[in-house]
């Protein structure tokens, strides 16, 4: 039978980093020496305290359909930790608990966006802000930043790229891939242009924890109750609580706005595993020091990543204030040829360079929208980084 696909198939594109971490899975498979700074994931194991929970949850027959949004349990302990770490306050019917972040992104998405809307994204962005926007038939609008500008957007560039047709705008901070982070006050002067423009602003926070020094993450919903009115905060327990595989994000927002998006979940994937969510409760609420020991522990990684990188004649890196990315500039490689003799004429050529002939997985800077860049994530020990980065100093170095 010849199968005809629908139509908005062909404006979705597999995910560059899953691809590309399952190609260095194969190298690995098939014997050769990978080194991967592919991974969007801590490699922290979740927390003891977490994994107890749902081995009590499983013993305590906590194994049948919740409500569609989540447990009370779940949804009274993100209303206390919204509290608690954000500074501001939901009730239960603003919250949704969904099958991970993306999964909520993709309600949000789903819920508010038709034909001929468009969405606002910086750039570098996540691989799946586009792609979710034009699933739906509307057209996300890339604002470009690069190293120079920190890779952040300023007030100016937003309200220029605000027309009618724009349904809201992404802010992710700290953000996958550059690891930036915007401060109160920039954050500020976005979200004002935003109310004055009649704008919302998802603000995906998944990473909130996951920060360095003394960088304080804000958030935009927390600054009063105008702009909580236009903020849809997308959080969730995969990074900052090494839970990936649990499959566990919530959305936090307008009333109405939840609602809709509960009945498509309702319709579609219903309630996050029972299990996961009694976890979850945990990991909120629980003691929250394995979230401090696994940020020290990426901190020093920066460091190792950071001075390494910039320590390779051709690569710059910025030393960004959380996630666990660094994103650096590598286009003085550019026009170099390797020893193989193929000439790098971009980021992805220089990537599958490194992966194919130095055994090093990154992924290149066009996948988020930037060229000209690496994505390399440190949520890898620090032998793995140091054998990675001499990898990369011999690549460089063997180019002409
Ligand atoms: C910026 C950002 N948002 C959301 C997510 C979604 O994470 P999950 O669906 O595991 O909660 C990711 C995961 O890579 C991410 O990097």
């Amino acid at each position: 039978m010849k199968y005809k696909l629908a139509q908005r198939m062909q404006s979705i594109h597999p995910s560059p980093t899953l691809s590309l971490t399952a190609k260095a899975k194969q190298l690995k498979a098939d014997g050769h020496d990978v080194v991967s700074f592919g991974a969007g994931e801590p490699d922290f194991d979740t927390p003891q305290n977490i994994k107890d929970a749902a081995i009590k949850a499983i013993n305590n027959g906590v194994t049948k359909y919740t409500p569609v949004p989540g447990t009370n349990e779940l949804k009274d302990a993100i209303i206390a930790k919204l509290k608690r770490d954000n500074h501001v306050e939901y009730t239960r019917d603003e919250i949704l608990v969904s099958n991970g972040g993306k999964h909520g992104l993709f309600n949000i998405a789903m819920a508010l966006l038709e034909e001929g809307d468009e969405v606002i994204i910086p750039a570098p962005y996540w691989v799946s802000y586009p792609e979710q926007v034009r699933v739906m038939g509307a057209t996300p609008v890339i604002i470009p930043t690069s190293d120079q500008d920190d890779f952040k957007i300023n007030a100016q560039q937003l309200e220029n790229a605000i027309t009618a047709k724009t349904k809201f705008v992404i802010i992710n901070s700290p953000s996958n891939p550059t690891g930036v982070a915007y401060n109160k006050n920039e954050l500020q002067s976005l979200a004002e242009v935003c109310l004055k423009k009649n704008v919302l602003i998802v603000s995906d926070e998944i990473y909130e924890h996951i920060v360095y020094d003394d960088f304080k993450h804000v958030s935009i919903a927390s600054f009063s109750p105008e702009f909580k009115d236009i903020t849809l905060i997308s959080n969730g327990a995969s990074k900052c609580y090494s839970m990936t595989g649990w499959r566990m994000g919530f959305t936090a927002g307008p009333q109405e706005i939840i609602k809709a998006m509960n009945k498509l979940q309702a319709q579609s994937t219903s309630n996050v595993c029972s299990i996961t969510q009694a976890a979850c409760v945990e990991a909120f609420a629980g003691p929250q020091d394995a979230v401090l020991q696994m940020r020290a522990a990426f901190q020093k990684r920066r460091k190792l990543i950071v001075n390494g990188l910039n320590n390779i004649p051709g690569i710059n890196c910025k030393t960004p204030q959380g996630a666990f990315y660094v994103f650096p500039n590598v286009s003085e490689v550019f026009g170099k040829t390797t020893k193989q003799g193929k000439t790098i004429n971009s980021s992805e050529d220089f990537c599958f360079h490194l992966l194919e002939d130095h055994g090093v997985a990154v992924v290149h800077g066009s996948a988020f929208g930037a060229e000209g860049y690496l994505r390399m994530s440190y949520a890898t020990d620090e032998a793995t980084i140091t054998e990675g980065l001499k990898r990369i100093a011999n690549a460089v170095k063997q180019l002409s």
